[in-house]
């Protein structure tokens, strides 16, 4: 991804998604179930003070249920546009002494602190195939012993036949849902713009990067929720 890719995503996220808590549930299948599970995966006793990293926080959908899990954690929530943080700090208005945004893209991203948890929920297929893996080694780097980094993203397969299969499936899905015009329309966004890896090769980067327990929990057509611990 150039910088020009980034900026066209930060700027796309910004002129297309008008009402992105609505849109995103006829995008995504499943998209709370994918949410729930991400959360769910950040495993540790509900009264720890964890310190939590979310990248891609967006409207804070996930941050939110973080912060509800564990009261005493505290989030920092990074994303490339500044029109979605502003939308967080309004849904997670009651949590402010708690979260802290930063503005930056994760392609570069700059890490100044060690954290319990990582979370990525449709973000990191925004990354190529060499900033993928280099994100992950900065994440292992910066995780806690037992620290765990969850993602639940959009994914591509292994065989170019499948991949197929599972995106006609998925713009059905968004046809359905959005009618044949605007379906359509977002189904070609994504094969503009969007980068997604297979499970097996994100599994693989993940445990190059020294995670030693990797594992993909959750496949619903080309969705995915896997994990790794350090
Ligand atoms: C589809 S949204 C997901 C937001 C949130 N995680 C959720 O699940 O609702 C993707 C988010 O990632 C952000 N994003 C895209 N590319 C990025 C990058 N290179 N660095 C940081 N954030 C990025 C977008 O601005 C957007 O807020």
């Amino acid at each position: 991804m150039t910088k020009e890719h980034s900026e066209l995503v930060k700027e796309h996220f910004e002129m297309k998604y008008n009402d992105y808590d609505k849109l995103i549930q006829n995008l995504i299948p499943k998209y709370t179930e994918m949410h729930n599970l991400v959360v769910e995966l950040v495993d540790f006793p509900k009264e720890n003070k964890l310190s939590i990293l979310d990248l891609g926080v967006g409207t804070g959908q996930t941050a939110l249920s973080l912060l509800q899990k564990f009261p005493n954690a505290i989030l920092d929530g990074i994303d490339i546009s500044p029109k979605m943080i502003e939308q967080a700090k309004i849904r997670l208005k009651n949590f402010l002494n708690r979260i802290t945004f930063s503005e930056q893209d994760i392609k570069d991203l700059q890490i100044s602190r060690s954290y319990d948890a990582c979370v990525a929920v449709l973000s990191i297929h925004h990354l190529n195939e060499k900033q993928k893996p280099e994100l992950f080694r900065k994440i292992f780097d910066n995780l806690n012993e037992n620290g765990v980094f969850a993602i639940g993203d959009i994914i591509k397969f292994d065989s170019e036949k499948v991949t197929k299969e599972k995106e006609e499936e998925w713009r059905n899905f968004l046809i359905k849902n959005l009618g044949e015009k605007e379906g359509q329309y977002w189904f070609e966004n994504y094969q503009e713009e969007d980068l997604p890896s297979s499970v097996s090769n994100q599994l693989e980067w993940l445990r190059q990067a020294g995670f030693k327990e990797v594992k993909c929990i959750w496949e619903h057509m080309n969705y995915a929720v896997f994990f790794g611990r350090k």
